[in-house]
């Protein structure tokens, strides 16, 4: 079944997880990947069990960031051969450890999620929003661009974070994925994260840039969930393949994600579950 088959196969209303945040962008190489396991990280040291997904089909590479070997991923979770719970691997301690975090894999190279059947396709939903219950915050790191596979997942979650910089190319695919999203329906809970801005003032300048097309031509107003400024330590701790907040927490990046994981909590109101025998960790 073609890409487009399926979108047009998809439910309208899929269901969706309301702690689900996913990460896209138009453009590729803008910083999605590394954003999402900082978030991941971040929001994890503010006391949320955090689960993060790499949907990046072909291009997998959430493990490659953080130097982990994981023994299961979403292909053997897709297949049957894995429950989705059994298919994650814990980063620095865990989901519920100060700092750790769970994550699902991806696999490199794999086509798996682009030949789903729509029986397939419900089961990787299903188990998507399943297991996001078992954290406080689940994000879903997504391939660049506006394909099919990309705004079905999108669609899952509750809040879509799309990812630019200041490169023309990276705000006009970035519009260009918020206008096949629209397309699509969905023009709710989608928001800016600006990377590698020179500065804060420099950010919303490029954010208010992508507004005025969003505003003009699609009636839309995105709010901005964060500006990361561009940091020499994010090239290192990916060299030393070391989660970021931990390795640089004193860098200008680490207060710029510490400050997009402290917006979302309050905005999308992420609090920690109340203590059940799953928080302590013992659900796996
Ligand atoms: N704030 C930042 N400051 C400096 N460099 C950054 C910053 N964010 C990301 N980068 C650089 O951008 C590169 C690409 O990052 P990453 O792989 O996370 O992008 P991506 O959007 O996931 O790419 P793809 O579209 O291929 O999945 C990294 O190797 C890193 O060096
Ligand atoms: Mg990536």
């Amino acid at each position: 079944m073609s890409n487009l088959a399926l979108v047009n196969a998809a439910p309208a209303q899929q269901p969706i997880a309301r702690n689900l945040i996913a990460i896209a962008s138009g453009k590729g190489g803008v910083g999605k990947t590394w954003a999402a396991a900082t978030l991941s990280q971040a929001l994890s040291f503010s006391g949320r069990r955090m689960l993060l997904i790499d949907g990046d089909l072909g291009l997998a590479n959430v493990d490659v960031q953080l130097g982990l070997q994981p023994g299961s991923d979403l292909a053997d979770a897709i297949s049957g051969r894995k429950a989705f719970a059994d298919a994650v691997t814990p980063v620095a301690g865990g989901a519920g450890a100060k700092g750790g975090f769970d994550i699902l894999a991806g696999r490199s190279g794999s086509a798996v999620l682009h030949q789903l059947n729509p029986a397939e396709w419900a089961r990787l939903m299903r188990g998507i929003s399943a297991l996001a219950g078992f954290y406080d915050v689940a994000i879903l790191d997504l391939g660049a661009g506006a394909d099919a596979l990309v705004l079905n997942l999108a669609q899952a979650a509750q809040t879509i974070l799309i990812v630019l910089t200041d490169e023309p190319t990276s705000l006009t695919d970035a519009y260009a994925l918020i206008k096949r999203l629209a397309q699509h329906g969905r023009v709710k809970g989608i928001e800016l994260l600006i990377n590698m801005a020179a500065d804060h003032q420099y950010g919303r300048r490029t954010a208010e840039a992508l507004n005025r097309a969003a505003r003009g031509f699609l009636n839309l107003e995105l709010p901005v969930a964060g500006i990361i400024r561009r940091d020499p330590k994010v090239r290192e701790a990916i060299r030393r393949q070391a989660p970021f907040m931990a390795r640089f927490p004193q860098s200008p990046a680490a207060a710029d994600v510490s400050a997009l994981s402290d917006y979302l909590i309050r905005a999308q109101g992420l609090a920690p579950a109340p203590a059940s025998p799953k928080i302590q960790g013992t659900w796996r």
